[in-house]
Order: C-alpha cells, then sequence, then structure tokens
C-alpha cells in the first residue's frame, strides 16, 4: 500500500490554491451561501484506516450521491425488478435532461440521472413503510453512524425550486413508469439528495462496495453481483456527461452530487471522499476532480 496520508498532504498543498475552483451550485438557493473554499478529503482502506486532511469531518448536502444509496437500497428490496424500469447506458447528456426520456418513451437511460433516480425513488415509497424514516435508518446502518440526517432547509429548497424535477416526474407519470403521486415520490427525492454527510461518513458509508457488498461491521448488505453492477454504473454514468473524462481521468468508479462532493472508489482496496463546492460547467466539483486525478497517478492505484 502507498502512503496515503503523504499523498493527501501532497494533493491538498497542490490543489489549495487552485486559480479556478469552479462555481458554487445556486439552483438550489440554500446551497448558494455554502463557501466556495471548503475542502475536505477523506480516504479509507479495506483495512478501515482512514487518512484525511482539511474540512473532512464538516457536513455538507451530498445531493447527487445518494442515489446510488438509494439504488443499494431498491436492489436490495427488488432486485433485478430494478431494471424492467430503468436502463444501464449512460446518457451523455447533464443530469437533469429530458429529451432522451421522451425519446425512450419513458425509460429513463440510468439510474443516476435525476429522472432514473425518481424512478427509484417511486420504487422505494411502494417498497417502505416511511421511505423518509426508513431510507436513513439504512444509511445509518450501512455507516455505523446513527449521527447523519437530512438537511430540512435543503431539502424545502429544493422542493420550492425543483421545476425540471417535477417536469421529469410528470413525464414518467404520463408514461406510467412512476406508481406513486408524483408529489409524493419528489418529496422523497428532495429529501434523499439533502442527506448532510462529512467526507469521513461518505467513506464509511461507501466501505460496502469496496468490501464486497458488507458494511464496516460485515453485514451484508448487498450481494458481491449487485456490487459489481453498482459499480460499473458509477463509472459509466457516474459523472453524466463527463462520464468519459472522469474514467479518462481518474480512472475509477464515482459519483459526484452539486454540494461539491465526489466519492470514488477502487474495489477491494480503498474508498475516497473530497469535498470543494465550487463546481464546473458539467456540474462536477473543479477541484475534486483534479484532486482525485493526482490521486491515481501518485499512488499508481487505478482500475485500469
Ligand atoms: O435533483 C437535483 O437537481 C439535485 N437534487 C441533485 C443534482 C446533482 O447533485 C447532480 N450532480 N452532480
Amino acid at each position: 500500500m502507498p502512503d496515503f496520508q503523504k499523498i493527501l498532504n501532497t494533493i491538498y498543498e497542490e490543489t489549495k490554491h487552485l486559480s479556478d475552483t469552479g462555481k458554487v451550485a445556486t439552483y438550489i438557493p440554500e446551497l448558494a451561501s455554502i463557501s466556495g473554499n471548503k475542502f475536505g478529503i477523506c480516504l479509507l482502506d479495506i483495512e478501515k484506516k482512514s487518512y484525511h486532511i482539511g474540512d473532512f469531518e464538516e457536513s455538507f448536502s451530498v445531493q447527487s450521491i445518494s442515489k446510488v444509496l438509494t439504488l443499494a437500497m431498491a436492489m436490495s428490496c427488488i432486485g433485478e425488478k430494478v431494471w424492467d424500469r430503468v436502463d444501464v447506458e449512460p446518457s451523455g447528456d447533464p443530469f437533469n435532461h429530458l429529451s432522451l426520456l421522451e425519446q425512450e418513451n419513458g425509460i429513463p437511460r440510468n439510474p443516476l440521472i435525476n429522472a432514473g433516480a425518481i424512478v427509484i425513488a417511486d420504487i422505494l415509497v411502494s417498497e417502505l413503510k416511511e421511505p423518509k424514516k426508513d431510507f436513513l435508518a439504512f444509511v445509518r446502518q450501512i455507516s455505523g453512524d446513527p449521527t447523519i440526517s437530512y438537511d430540512e432547509n435543503v431539502a424545502k429548497s429544493e422542493k420550492a425550486t425543483g421545476f425540471k424535477n417535477y417536469a421529469a416526474a410528470n413525464l414518467l407519470k404520463s408514461y406510467g413508469n412512476l406508481k406513486n403521486d408524483v408529489l409524493e415520490v419528489l418529496d422523497f427525492y428532495f429529501y434523499q439528495c439533502s442527506l448532510s454527510m462529512s467526507c469521513s461518513q461518505l467513506c464509511n458509508t461507501f466501505y460496502l462496495f469496496i468490501n464486497r457488498g458488507k458494511c464496516r461491521q460485515q453485514q451484508e448488505f448487498l450481494t458481491v453481483n449487485q456490487v459489481k453492477r453498482i459499480n460499473a454504473l458509477m463509472l459509466t454514468c457516474g459523472f453524466y456527461d463527463e462520464a468519459g473524462e472522469f474514467a479518462f481521468r481518474v480512472g475509477l468508479p464515482g459519483k459526484s452530487g452539486v454540494g461539491g462532493g465526489i466519492v470514488a472508489l477502487l474495489p477491494k482496496n480503498f474508498c475516497v471522499a473530497v469535498w470543494s463546492p465550487g463546481l464546473n460547467k458539467k456540474g462536477n466539483s473543479t477541484r475534486g476532480m483534479a484532486v482525485l486525478e493526482r490521486l491515481t497517478t501518485l499512488s499508481d492505484l487505478s482500475i485500469f
């Protein structure tokens, strides 16, 4: 194993003063007030040794990173039936685009774009007694951390302004690919996106995906096969119309969120979370991408 702490220290110094760190998301008003200077990194290896630097313990809005966790829960509830309602192809489109959804008769390209995640949310609304409470309990269980919570202000903020998501859910409903009430499904979707977690908590949660479906406490939540599928989707679809660029520059499965977080992982080896709120034009953390590119270069570890 390389000296991860030394590598993180080096990368932190190199990227702390980047001239372009992107722009903080403002289309969810509650996110607009976050300082673009926040910057934290945490890496957890398969032996559960943690390496970290900067604001790695500060919670932030995980946003689309939550889509991986709802997908995991939906797969643990209904298994392969998920794929009757959502495809597994990269979209090559921004995360909130709707044109393909209409062309492809209401079947979203994959579960990591907004339309796909809304279908997954619908599955959970059907399967769970109390979706918001039960999903939060699932995340707390896989992370082993009972302090993880939703940020109500972020959820309410997006509920008031998330017009594209209302459009996506209505379009899905018109094609018969949304079983529950549009507003009920979106209420759950906005809450899942508002999950508030630190880099350290994200690593503890995503340990499952480097450990063949078993969480930090070695309890099995997913099969080896389900983890293989989810990691493949993170690689091909985790960064929307920048998935190719991420694979090209970084070479790891991963998932971003407009809160400025990115989680990436090398199966059976390590998972890493970076938080830097400034985003590039495709909605992915500018400094997060730079950090991860340096990490796989300096450690000589990637899936390729
Ligand atoms: O639905 C939305 O637009 C947000 N709640 C999540 C979008 C997101 O994080 C895209 N990721 N880079």
